[in-house]
């Protein structure tokens, strides 16, 4: 495989801006037809796999949720190779057993994003993917399996609103949300994960629980502060993990992921020309 290449991909969150222990790095900036990407991508080796890292906030934590250009994102992975892809992200809680420095590792998500490109399909070609099972369930069990191994309490399952943000929910929202039997909160998977499955990639989030929201009577109310103290418990999890899972994700593997746009694309027979 070319330097400048690799199959598996990883999106850092908050508090997540580098890879420890890569070697033969190069740092690639790439140019998308959708502009530039949230920062330039490290390519590297990574317990014998190439591995291509991007911070999605960029380094430094210069980008918003809204402002995450997540095409461009996604693309440049794309380009580089990168067939399965691990998020990282920092969420609040919505159940009592969902605690603070748990992870999760959702199966389902809701959009309640409003201003953000979600598709790579809004000009000339249309298509409709099946979203229905938004994470790869290969790749869930595999992240699942090394925060058991590195001693995390985890949860496989759960529901995650995504929210537009940068403001948190109010209470009202929070217990909207509790009702609708939602696990966790956070404002980065979408379009994130649609995006990766029009690529047609395996995608997988790593969810670190960070707060409890604003629902919990005697728990405090979120605030950047809490959100950033357990963050920073996590980084060094988070990276232990992904020394175990990256070997782990073979891209072969018969999720169907790589088969997402077979039937997704409408096309019109009487337009084709011979
Ligand atoms: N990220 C971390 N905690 C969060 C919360 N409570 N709501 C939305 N995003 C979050």
């Amino acid at each position: 495989m070319p330097d400048q290449e690799a199959t598996i991909g990883v999106i850092g969150g908050s508090g997540l801006y580098d890879m420890d222990g890569m070697t033969d790095v190069h740092y690639i900036d790439v140019d998308t037809p959708y502009g530039k990407p949230s920062d330039s991508v490290v390519v590297g080796t990574l317990e014998g796999t190439r591995v291509a890292f991007l911070p999605r906030h960029g380094r430094g934590h210069r980008i918003n949720p809204t402002g995450i250009p997540v095409r461009a994102n996604i693309y440049a992975l794309k380009v580089l190779g990168v067939q399965r892809l691990i998020s990282v992200s920092a969420v609040g809680s919505l159940k009592e057993d969902f605690a603070p420095l748990d992870l999760v590792v959702p199966d389902q998500i809701i959009d309640r994003t409003r201003q953000r490109h979600n598709t790579f399909f809004d000009e000339g070609v249309v298509a409709h993917v099946g979203f229905a099972e938004p994470f790869c369930p290969g790749a869930s069990s595999v992240i699942a399996a090394s925060g058991q191994e590195v001693g995390v309490t985890t949860h496989l399952g759960g529901t995650m609103i995504v929210m537009e943000g940068p403001a948190f929910s109010t209470k009202a929202e929070s217990f909207m949300y509790r009702s609708w039997g939602a696990g966790i909160i956070g404002m980065t998977a979408l379009p994130e994960a649609k995006l990766a499955r029009e690529a047609e990639m395996c995608y997988a989030t790593m969810a670190w629980i960070t707060d409890y929201d604003c629902w919990h009577e005697s728990e405090e109310t979120v605030t950047v502060e809490m959100v950033v103290q357990n963050l920073l418990q996590n980084v060094a999890h988070s990276k232990e993990m992904l020394h175990k899972v990256i070997p782990q994700l073979v891209p072969s593997e018969n999720c169907g992921c790589n088969a997402a746009l077979k039937d997704a694309i409408i096309t019109d027979p009487r337009g084709i020309s011979e």
